[in-house]
This record gives C-alpha cells, sequence and structure tokens, in this order.
C-alpha cells in the first residue's frame, strides 16, 4: 500500500509552477473526437484522469500521441464502439464521450456510473441536453444506449448551472441542426476555454462564460490547435499553502481572476499577498482573522478549494463558519482534521471552524480529492509526521505534487508500506 509521509513545520519558499487545468482536460481531450482533422492540445497535465481518457480514445481507434505537455489527436480512424465499465467508471468525466459519440454518430453505448464520495452527482441536466436536441435515452444497469435520427438545435434551460451539462449540451450542439440557447449555463472558466477550442475548430459558440451560451450547428469541424487554461483550484491549492507556511512563496502561470474569491477571502483574513498579472507571492501570516465563507458556482467561492482553505481556516484566531452549497456530503476531511488537533463542528451544510488549534501529524485517509488535497494541507502545518492512506485521488488531480511541494522547501514522500498495520502512528 502506498502512503504519503509528511513532515510537517518546513517554511515554503521559491517557486511552483501550476500545470494546466484537470477539469479543462477532460472535456477538451473527449472534444477532440469531433474535429474531422488531427488536433493538438497545449498543457495537458500528465494525471491519472488525463491518462484514462487517452486510454478510451486509443481504445475507440484514434491516433493518439503524447509529448511532455501536449497531446496530437488524430480522430479520423475512430469507429464507434460500447465504452466498457473497467474504463468508464475511473472518472466522472467519462461522460464528455456520450456527448461527442451522440454529435459524430448519432449513437452511443457506455457504461456510466452515478455518484462518489463527494456526493449522488445524478446527470439528469445532462440527459436532458440530450433528449432536448432529438437523443432517445435508454438506462439498464448503469449502461446508456443513446440514439438520435436527428440533432436539432433547442432552447435549453438548465435547472441548475451544472458544470458539466452545460459542457455536454454544448459538445452535442455544435452539430445539431439549427441554434441551440443554453440557459442557465454555468459559467466556469474551463466551459470558455471547451468553448473556444471548438470555436477554433470552426464551431459557433458565442457567451461562454455567460449563463447564456448560443451555439449555432455547423456540418463539419477542422483540425486545430488548443491550450488547457491553468487549474484555478491547483493554483489555489498552492496560494493556501503559502498562506500556511509561505515565506515569499511565488505561484507562477495562474490567471489571477480565476481565483480572485480566494483571493478576496485570504485579504480578509489578512493574509499579505502581492499579486501579479500571471503570478502571486504569498506568505505565512500569523494571527490570521476568522471569516464566512459560502461556496457556489462561479464566480463564487469554487466547492473544490472548500476542503483546502479548512486546513487554513484551523490557524485563523477565532470561529470561521463555512457553508458547502454545491455537494451534500463533501466534509469526510473533517474528522481527520479533528484528529489532528482542530476543533470543528459540523451542522447540516455548514461547519464552524475554531481556531487558532495546534495541529499533530496523525495517520489519516483521503477520502476523495480535494479532501485529500486539504490533509496535505494540514501535514505542512502539522508538528510531526503525517501518514496520509489513499492517496491515489490526490495523485489523480494535482500534476507531480511530490517534486512541486519538496522543491519549495517540503519534505513529503510517498513510502509503499507491507502491511496497513504499519500506517499506524
Ligand atoms: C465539475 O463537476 C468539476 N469536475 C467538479 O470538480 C466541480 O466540483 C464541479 O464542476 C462544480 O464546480 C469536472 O469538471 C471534471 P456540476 P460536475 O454538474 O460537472 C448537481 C474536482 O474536485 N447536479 O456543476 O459534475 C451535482 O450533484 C471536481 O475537481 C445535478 O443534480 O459538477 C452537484 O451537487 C469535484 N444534476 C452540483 O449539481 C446534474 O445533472 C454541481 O454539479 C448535474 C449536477
Amino acid at each position: 500500500m502506498k502512503v504519503l509521509k509528511i513532515n510537517g513545520g518546513k517554511t515554503l519558499s521559491g517557486t511552483v509552477r501550476i500545470s494546466g487545468s484537470k477539469n479543462a482536460s477532460v472535456a477538451l481531450i473527449p472534444a477532440a473526437i469531433l474535429a474531422d482533422d488531427e488536433v493538438t492540445i497545449c498543457n495537458v497535465p500528465e494525471i491519472t484522469d488525463t491518462d484514462a481518457l487517452t486510454e478510451i480514445l486509443k481504445y475507440l481507434g484514434a491516433d493518439v500521441k503524447r509529448a511532455s505537455e501536449s497531446i496530437l489527436i488524430d480522430p479520423k480512424p475512430i469507429v464507434n464502439k460500447e465504452i466498457p465499465e473497467e474504463m468508464s467508471n475511473k472518472l466522472r468525466a467519462s461522460y464528455y464521450f456520450m456527448a461527442v459519440l451522440l454529435a459524430k454518430f448519432k449513437h452511443v453505448e457506455m457504461y456510466f456510473p452515478g455518484g462518489c464520495a463527494i456526493g449522488a452527482r445524478p446527470i439528469d441536466q445532462t440527459l436532458k441536453g440530450f433528449e432536448a436536441l432529438g437523443a432517445k435515452i435508454k438506462e439498464e444497469n448503469n449502461k446508456y444506449t443513446i440514439d438520435a435520427d436527428e440533432l436539432t438545435g433547442a432552447h435549453v434551460y438548465l435547472d441548475m448551472p451544472s458544470v458539466g451539462a452545460t459542457i455536454n449540451t454544448m459538445l452535442v450542439a455544435v452539430k445539431a441542426k439549427g441554434e441551440t440557447i443554453i440557459e442557465n449555463a454555468a459559467k466556469e472558466p474551463e466551459i470558455v476555454n471547451v468553448a473556444t477550442f471548438l470555436n477554433n475548430m470552426g464551431a459557433k459558440i458565442t457567451g461562454a462564460g455567460t449563463s447564456e451560451i448560443r451555439i449555432k450547428g455547423v456540418e463539419t469541424l477542422k483540425g486545430c490547435y488548443t491550450e488547457v487554461i491553468p487549474d484555478r483550484i491547483e493554483s489555489g491549492t498552492y496560494i493556501i499553502a503559502g498562506a500556511l507556511m509561505g515565506n515569499y512563496l511565488k505561484i507562477d502561470n495562474i490567471i489571477p481572476e480565476h481565483v480572485e474569491t480566494l483571493i478576496l477571502k485570504l485579504k480578509e483574513m489578512g493574509v499579505d499577498m502581492e499579486v501579479g498579472a500571471d503570478y502571486i507571492y504569498v506568505s505565512k501570516k500569523d494571527k490570521m482573522k476568522p471569516v464566512h465563507i459560502k461556496t457556489l458556482g462561479y464566480p463564487g467561492f469554487p466547492t473544490d478549494l472548500q476542503q483546502p482553505i479548512t486546513a487554513l481556516l484551523t490557524q485563523c484566531e477565532g470561529e470561521s463558519v463555512l457553508q458547502e452549497t454545491v455537494y451534500e456530503n463533501r466534509f469526510k476531511n473533517v474528522p481527520y482534521l479533528n484528529s489532528m488537533g482542530a476543533n470543528i463542528t459540523q451542522k447540516q451544510d455548514t461547519i464552524y471552524i475554531k481556531g487558532k488549534t495546534k495541529l499533530q501529524g496523525k495517520t489519516v485517509e483521503a477520502t476523495d480529492l480535494r479532501a485529500g488535497a486539504c490533509l496535505v494541507l494540514a501535514g505542512l502545518v502539522a508538528e510531526g509526521t503525517t501518514t496520509i492512506r489513499n492517496i491515489g485521488p490526490v495523485l489523480r488531480g494535482y500534476e507531480n505534487i511530490i517534486e512541486k511541494l519538496n522543491e519549495i522547501g517540503a519534505d513529503v514522500k510517498i513510502v509503499c508500506l507491507l502491511y496497513t498495520s504499519d500506517a499506524a502512528d
């Protein structure tokens, strides 16, 4: 069993460079299928999530070449075949293949399991978008069979601003006859990244990044080039690490606007920062003020930084309040933080974090990706050694996290344990 061991208390300084966005990449890679010729996607992070999606592309017959941070995809050889469960159940983003295969072949057969550690995560809004565009959907034991005689533009109103449903509807609409309007669309930057890629192929999309997106369907989409935006959640995670243990730590290759709500919250807490055009310097602040945070869709405070910032809130002098409005089960990091010495109580969708508390290194578990990130951050500030089990989820969402942390002064390593009992304190 692999565990992460962190010797806490090290000052973080120097520069950490942010990689391409996981949540943009996992939509851009399937979207490549829509092109009638080769596409190049630059700045794709090398993480297991992107590997899992390129495996599906290869399984379908695409020619895929990975060159450090770029992927060259020739979708011409692709054939439409059922995507097996063992490939699609590795990550939720595999459902973007439903959209692109429906758009390209008007027929899809794939398994798609719902739910995960942070909530039910249904896909009803995605299916609503597909049906509005003319698809007929059958689901039996998590296997979806989707067909459309014709795809026709429609006026789609999403019940909630779902990122996935917005992207999935857009991916199908680019090949539907006529115009599609998506209302109550999500506004995340990753959606803009996908729309830019599709427009580079020759799609006609306007309004991405706002709550109303208009798409005029086209017959053909040509090969092109696109670049993945910097990962705003990775950026935020390292900015929080700097607020915990930084000494003029530079987080480089970011888009400050994409982490604006985090920066504003850190300013409220009294954290010292210097924000540049594509970087931020941040240092540890001893006396931080407590804050109130409510997670919302973009541009609100991102739910994906809710668990990471909880580690920082344990170091504020006073009680912070954090309300999670997006997912129903995204506080699994709390018991582990409390075992390390934090003082956090939960009432329904809100946690109350009393600080400042001294954290002690303990053996904890990464229940999901961002809970794992929270525990890594807690381990950086805790006294002694923190051992994190089940680190797979963390490695799938943060490119080269061990190397990046050690390069800025942390003391983190992956240890292979023969027996689970070895992981005890
Ligand atoms: C994307 O997930 C991200 N994942 C998530 O990041 C992120 O937390 C989320 O957007 C919100 O910002 C990727 O982009 C791969 P949603 P997605 O559809 O598209 C409910 C991470 O840590 N909902 O906006 O699945 C849903 O249950 C991950 O990197 C429905 O009810 O998010 C959730 O409560 C975690 N029906 C809420 O809406 C639907 O059809 C937001 O979901 C769709 C969603």
